[in-house]
């Protein structure tokens, strides 16, 4: 049975493991513009396997995972905690910008709303900081979307403990989105702050973007638009090496517990303290059934040790 996490103020309980859709959006940055993934059947397969947690946002292909999404849960909307987010518009350049302005956040919301075919989101984060917009101004806005019931609890991704702590100083904040895995291990200071204050801590990124699977064996050469050149940066120069022996010895846990590899990958990051849940992307029914492995997965202390430190 799949491990469940409640959003502790809203009552709601998600599984522990989500489903991530940057890459089931298509586009550059994930693969090329042709490559349209059957999104329902992934997400019919997470759902058959317990998981009921689904992470979107309109940045990731452009509007296209949402709608992908929308469409896909139509049916069983009631059944998933939908977690989406504001705060990355294209700029004239066709390139993504940040703007928190109230207007933009307002306008985002209802964008999503309709592109999800949903008259409320259950988790709304703000998608990446935006230091031209005083946080007082964005929180403010946030909460007059909790207050109309477009959003039912309120996110931010990508903060340093500083800007958490300022911003729980301003409004109740449900939960952090953080990167958080094998390769990048620094997030002890938000997830202390997420513990004291009891609040959900969602992982992203616990797969490196793929590489934990070992499914590399020779060094991809992926388009520069790709988010495996310009956001996880484990797949060019010597970063590509360095990753491979975390990705081996991931493998060797996987190979002696008889469980995929990015199952103990996502497992690890699960298992980490204050972690409350852990997206990963999958962009296959194959893929998402191996990751919800993770939910079901104990590593005992020696294994969690040769993970991070290889002995
Ligand atoms: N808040 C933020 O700023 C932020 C940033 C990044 C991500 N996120 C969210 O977090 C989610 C998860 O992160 P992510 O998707 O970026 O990275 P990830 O979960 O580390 O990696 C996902 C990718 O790994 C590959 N993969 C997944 N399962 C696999 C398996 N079992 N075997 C082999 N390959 C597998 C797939 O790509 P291929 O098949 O193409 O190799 C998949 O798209 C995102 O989808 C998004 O919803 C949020």
């Amino acid at each position: 049975m799949m491990a469940c996490a409640p959003f502790t103020p809203l009552r709601l309980t998600s599984s522990r493991i989500g489903l991530g859709t940057w890459g089931l959006g298509g586009g550059t940055d994930w693969g090329g513009d042709g490559d349209e993934k059957d999104i329902s059947s992934v997400i019919a397969a997470a759902l058959d396997a317990g998981i009921n947690l689904i992470d979107t946002a309109p940045a990731y292909g452009w509007g296209r995972a949402e709608e992908r999404t929308g469409n896909a849960i139509k049916k069983c909307r009631s059944r998933v905690i939908l977690a989406d987010k504001c705060g990355i518009v294209r700029n004239e350049s066709g390139r993504p910008d940040h703007d928190l302005r109230p207007k933009t956040v307002v306008s985002q919301c209802h964008a999503s709303l309709r592109r999800l075919h949903t008259d409320y989101i259950d988790l709304y984060l703000i998608h990446w900081p935006d230091p031209k917009v005083p946080l007082t101004d964005v929180l403010e806005t946030m909460e007059r979307l909790r207050e109309a019931g477009k959003i039912r609890a309120v996110g931010l991704c990508n903060v340093d403990g500083a800007l958490l702590k300022q911003a729980l100083s301003l409004t109740s904040v449900e939960c952090v989105q953080n990167n958080l895995s094998l390769l990048h291990a620094c997030q002890n200071e938000v997830l202390s702050i997420c513990l004291e204050r009891h609040i959900g801590f969602m992982a992203y990124g616990a797969l490196g973007g793929g590489i934990l699977s070992g499914k590399y064996k020779k060094q991809p050469n992926f388009r520069r638009a790709d988010a495996r050149r310009y956001f996880y940066k484990y797949y060019v120069g010597e970063n590509f090496f360095k990753a491979q022996l975390t990705a081996d010895r991931v493998k060797k846990v996987a190979e002696r517990k008889k469980t995929p590899p990015s199952a103990v990958a996502a497992a690890w990051v699960l298992a980490q303290k204050g972690v409350s849940h852990v997206l990963c992307g999958a962009r296959s029914v194959r893929q998402v059934r191996e990751n919800a492995q993770a939910a079901g997965l104990t590593l005992t202390k020696e294994e969690m040790d040769f993970l991070e430190y290889g002995h």
